[in-house]
């Protein structure tokens, strides 16, 4: 759905485990905050009960290993069709802000590229799942495979074997899943930023914040104390 039709504005962060998508998110969602905005920050898999169910079904490491890929499609698009009906595009509608811990964009890189199901399925059920629901903006937080590995693991304080999910692939997979974020964002530069997510945490998040200021520019946008006003550029974080 283009924007104009659109009161609220929803951002999306895409990019491997350890990229520090959840440090930005939170950084972002401060911001957006002390600007009074009405900010709800989700994650998928998951934002709702049955999202979540879905969630630890697919990132429990017994499971996933017998999970047959295109099941695992249905399955985030299931979760999907849900938190897109009960969270997010109310939240829109009422003219917030959602910011939302990855969307279409993992299952074209994980299931898609990773697990390699036809790209054109994934959009057509993508198209299917959300209403055709598409961000404003997805933010791609981009790292190197190993070094995103290596973070992941510390982060979890675990090591490959125990991290679970999906991490039991190879670095191929992984190679396949962060060319696909890359080539999407190359596809589609007005909707998606690339960062670089060796950089400092606070450049990142500034450059992050200059991007969504843009948009914000002119947009109504209900406050959190209910109020709706037509929004202005923001300075600083
Ligand atoms: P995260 O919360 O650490 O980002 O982990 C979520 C995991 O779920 C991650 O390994 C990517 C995976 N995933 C998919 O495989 N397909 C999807 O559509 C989504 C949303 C996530």
């Amino acid at each position: 759905m283009s924007a104009d039709r659109r009161k609220g504005l929803f951002i999306v962060f895409e990019g491997a485990e350890g990229t520090g998508k959840t440090t930005q998110t939170q950084l972002l969602s401060e911001s957006l905050r002390r600007r009074g905005l009405d900010v709800d920050v989700t994650r998928e898999p998951g934002g709702t009960p049955l999202g979540e169910q879905v969630r630890r079904l697919l990132l429990n490491q017994q499971e996933m290993q017998t999970i047959d890929p295109r099941v695992q499609v249905l399955m985030v698009s299931a979760a999907r069709a849900q938190h897109v009906s009960e969270r997010i595009r109310p939240k829109l509608d009422q003219g917030g802000v959602v910011i939302c811990d990855r969307f279409t964009g993992s299952t074209q890189a994980y299931q898609g590229a990773g697990f390699r199901i036809s790209r054109r399925d994934i959009e057509r059920i993508g198209e299917f799942s959300t209403d055709g629901l598409h961000p404003d903006l997805t933010v791609l937080l981009d790292l190197d495979v190993q070094d995103g590995l290596k973070r992941s693991l510390s982060d979890r304080d675990t090591d490959w074997e125990k991290a679970g999910g999906i991490n039991w692939h190879g670095i191929d997979f992984h190679e396949r899943v962060r060319e696909s974020f890359l080539s999407q964002a190359r596809d589609n530069m007005d909707q998606w930023l690339v960062a670089d997510a060796t950089a400092p945490v606070t450049t990142i998040a500034s450059d992050i914040l200059d991007r969504v200021s843009m948009l914000i520019e002119g947009r109504e946008l209900s406050q959190a104390n209910g109020l709706v006003q037509r929004s202005f550029p923001m300075g600083g974080t």
